[in-house]
């Protein structure tokens, strides 16, 4: 448990290379299930979920060794198929390992992912397109165990495009007996980084990037080479970090066709962008950000719901207003009550939030209630005159690495402490 204290009013600025992507690391970690020899995966973000799912990959029996951010994975040796109820209490992604788990050995047990600050999260489309395709599940209480005698390729269509129902329904059919077709496939990145991996290891994929998805199953995987592709989301983060605090920052490692949507954004809020080469982006900030448009989240290629809590950040400071509506999560504002306690105008109304932009945000301090907005309070604090003290790092944690000193790095002042203990917990230890 942490608490970020930190000095607004610096310029985030200057060259910074992204690392590799979260969601693009935990499906991929999982499919490592899948190969019979040796995979190696470079570029891996040392996060928190990272970390956890290697846990659960070495739990289940793998031979897993970490030099530096490259992981040597072997699953040979996978010793069982069920995964510890705290493990997936803590990580919903942990939900990825029923597919990899049923594609290998016809069986897996773990118990049902809650949902999370930003909403239910039920996992109603990867179950019913597990059925169709021959798994039988039981549920005991909150458990769920699976099994399947045959795995059976056929065409599923998903009402939504859900990018972990696209994931694990690629885990499954890539050993599938026949084909599989994903009709409304989602479309984002990380189920581009996914097939690219899954191909790497012989897998039968065509159509990733489109709403369709076609699988042919094959007997055997074999292991691959894979460098994890940088995270759009921890790119676009440090963009609305410079454009806040008015710094020019050159981010290394992007890929252009990911950013779109974002950049599109933030060229309406006054930045502007220049790519220098393939991967090198440069954003030149204006003297102030302006809004004056609505936003609207949804499945890849629209705005992405992992950068509504920033960019609503970066707009509490905008000129204007502005007005944002999350279609994805039903829950995943809460990162307003923060930024208002930093003098914010913002107004919530179901899944709609109206910001007006103000002059300046003094500092305070405030509570990270999930990964994303912890970021956009860490952003606004930045941004902010005085200082901020932001609780729960451990949420910001699991997305970011160090994102203290990468921001310390690029001129900001902000520090990580352990969180000071209550007063209430000094006088329990007293009497322990
Ligand atoms: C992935 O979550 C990401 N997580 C999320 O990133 C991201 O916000 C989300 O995709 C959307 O892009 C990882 O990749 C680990 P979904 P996922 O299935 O797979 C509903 C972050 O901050 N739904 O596309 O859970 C669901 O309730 C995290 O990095 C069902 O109803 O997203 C939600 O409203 C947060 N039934 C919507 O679909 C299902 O069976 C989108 O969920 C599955 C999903």
């Amino acid at each position: 448990m942490g608490m970020y204290i930190v000095q607004g009013g610096r310029r985030i600025e200057g060259e910074f290379c992204v690392r590799g992507s979260k969601n693009a690391s935990l499906p991929i970690l999982a499919a490592c299930i899948l190969a019979e020899d040796e995979v190696v995966l470079e570029n891996l973000p040392f996060i928190r979920d990272v970390l956890q799912t290697l846990d659960i990959l070495k739990e289940l029996g793998c031979r897993v060794e970490v030099y530096g951010r490259t992981a040597v994975i072997d699953s040979s040796s996978l010793k069982k198929t069920d995964i510890d109820n705290d493990t997936v209490r803590k990580m919903r992604s942990s939900i990825l390992f029923l597919g990899a788990l049923l594609g290998r050995e016809k069986e897996a047990k773990l118990e049902c992912p809650g949902g999370c600050a930003i909403g239910r999260r039920p996992i109603d489309l990867h179950l019913a397109a597990f059925e169709r395709m021959g798994a039988i599940f039981q549920k005991e209480g909150e458990m769920l165990s699976c099994r399947a005698e045959k795995i059976t390729g056929t065409t599923i269509h998903l009402p939504f495009p859900s990018v972990g129902a696209t994931e694990n329904i690629l885990l499954l059919a890539v050993k599938a007996e026949g084909v599989t077709v994903i009709r409304n496939a989602a479309r984002e990145p990380e189920i581009i980084a996914l097939v690219r991996f899954l191909r790497a290891m012989g897998a039968e994929i065509y159509g990733e990037g489109t709403g369709s998805i076609l699988v042919e199953g094959v007997k055997r995987l074999h292991g691959a080479f894979f460098p994890i592709p940088a995270d759009r989301i921890e790119g676009g983060t440090f963009l609305c970090a410079a454009a806040m605090t008015g710094g020019e920052l050159v981010l290394k490692g992007l890929e252009r066709e990911q950013m779109e949507a974002v950049l599109e954004v933030l060229c309406m809020a006054g930045c502007r962008f220049f790519w220098e080469g393939s991967d090198l982006l440069r954003l030149k900030p204006p003297k102030r950000l302006v809004s004056g448009f609505a936003i609207e989240t949804g499945p890849f290629p629209a705005f992405p719901t992992d950068m509504q809590p920033l960019v609503m950040s970066l707009l509490t400071l905008a000129r204007g207003r502005c007005m944002i509506s999350e279609t994805v999560f039903e829950a995943r504002f809460s990162q307003a009550e923060g930024l208002c306690r930093m003098g914010a105008d913002i107004c919530i109304s179901g899944g709609n939030a109206l910001i007006r932009g103000v002059e300046t945000l003094h500092g305070a301090e405030v509570f990270a209630k999930d990964l994303r907005c912890g970021a956009a309070l860490l952003t606004a604090a930045l941004g902010a005159e005085g200082e901020s003290i932001i609780h729960g790092s451990e949420y910001v944690e699991r997305g970011y690495e160090k994102i203290e000193d990468a921001f310390s790095f690029l001129g900001g002042e902000i520090m990580l402490q352990e969180e000071r203990k209550t007063y209430a917990q000094k006088e329990i230890e007293k009497t322990e």
